[in-house]
């Protein structure tokens, strides 16, 4: 039986190198080396789905990322009962918690300003909250939104976060539910969005939301493009509803020369950047499921594609 990695080919050997050493009796195979469909069991991949039809033996495929909305067009090409399985990784949490706190502070703390400054030879300070001046929401609850609302409780910011069903975390007030979206909303200084896309979260930061945050608030979005309104964030920007934004993502990426946010002095981007599914911390992850589906055991980080992630 055999795991076939179907990956761009440095990653996909780099992949294939750390399984086979966490799986070292288990054949693990680089696409489009396939002398046996029969014997593969399980599929690694990030948005290739097109070789999954001939696996007619497939029982899982791992998603090489947290976020699986690049494969809901292509359901059809997911075998019908095999099982989808995500990435959850320390290594994951530590990159966007780290990312997040980095957008934050820069904002807050006011860097670009004084890095201007700098150019400018002044020496001035400048006015800045500290960290239990501001409440920053967390759209997005979920695995990376937790760990990063941790995190900022800790620094010492009054956090709020926003799931879908309730939840619980010390600290931190909890909403669920678009009933309290608006109640959520209404408090941020800071409204970080982390969640997954689908078909209800798709341009949930637009017109009617940003008017329901602070006048002032600041967007970071480090979840999809997808989930803003672009020319509506421009607007409400230049509105002075918003004060700016920081966004890792953006709907067409890299974005096409003229888009208003290459040159837009309020928003800051980073090319989709704020982690990475590194083989060397996540094989042992994707080996353990592999031995689990050898066992029958239940897997782990498994999506249910119906709820979209
Ligand atoms: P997750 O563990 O699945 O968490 C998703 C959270 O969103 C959960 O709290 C969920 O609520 C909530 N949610 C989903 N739909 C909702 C809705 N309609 N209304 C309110 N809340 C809703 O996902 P994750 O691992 O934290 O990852 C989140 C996203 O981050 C990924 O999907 C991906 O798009 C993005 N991401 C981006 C990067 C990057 O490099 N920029 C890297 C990694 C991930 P429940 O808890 O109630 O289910
Ligand atoms: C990256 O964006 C991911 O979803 O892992």
């Amino acid at each position: 039986m055999s795991i076939l990695v179907i990956e761009e080919a440095a990653e996909a050997e780099d992949w294939a190198r750390h399984l086979r050493a966490a799986l070292p009796h288990t054949e693990v195979l680089v696409w489009p080396e396939l002398p046996d469909p029969d014997a593969v069991e399980m599929a690694v991949v990030w948005d290739d789905l097109d070789a999954l039809a001939g696996l007619p033996n497939l029982r899982a495929v791992v998603v090489l990322g947290a976020g699986v909305d690049h494969l809901l067009g292509r359901l059809d090409a997911m075998p019908e009962g095999v099982a989808c399985l995500r990435i959850v990784d320390d290594s994951v949490r530590a990159q966007m918690v780290e990312w997040v706190l980095l957008a934050l502070v820069t904002h807050t703390r006011r860097w670009d300003d004084y890095r201007e400054q700098q150019r400018a030879g002044s020496y001035e300070e400048l006015p800045v909250p500290v960290p239990p001046d501001l409440v920053v929401g967390i759209l997005g609850f979920g695995v990376l939104g937790r760990a990063t609302g941790e995190l900022l409780r800790d620094v010492g910011y009054r956090v709020r976060g926003w799931s879908r069903s309730a939840k619980r975390a010390e600290g931190i007030e909890c909403f669920a539910g678009d009933g309290e979206l608006g109640a959520f909303l209404s408090g941020c200084d800071v409204v970080v969005c982390m969640l997954p896309l689908t078909a209800q979260t798709e341009g949930l930061l637009r017109r009617d939301t940003f008017a329901m945050m602070k006048r002032g608030a600041y967007l970071i979005n480090v979840a999809r493009g997808g989930h803003v309104v672009e020319a509506d964030l421009v607007a409400a920007i230049d509105e002075g509803r918003l004060s700016g934004a920081t966004l890792d993502v953006q709907r067409e990426e890299p974005m096409p020369a003229g888009h208003p946010f290459w040159s837009h002095p309020r928003i800051r981007i980073t090319p989709h950047v704020a982690t990475y599914t590194l083989a060397r911390f996540c094989a042992a992850q994707v080996a353990d499921n592999y031995r689990r589906l050898q066992s029958g055991e239940p897997l782990h980080n498994r999506v249910d594609l119906h709820r979209q992630y």
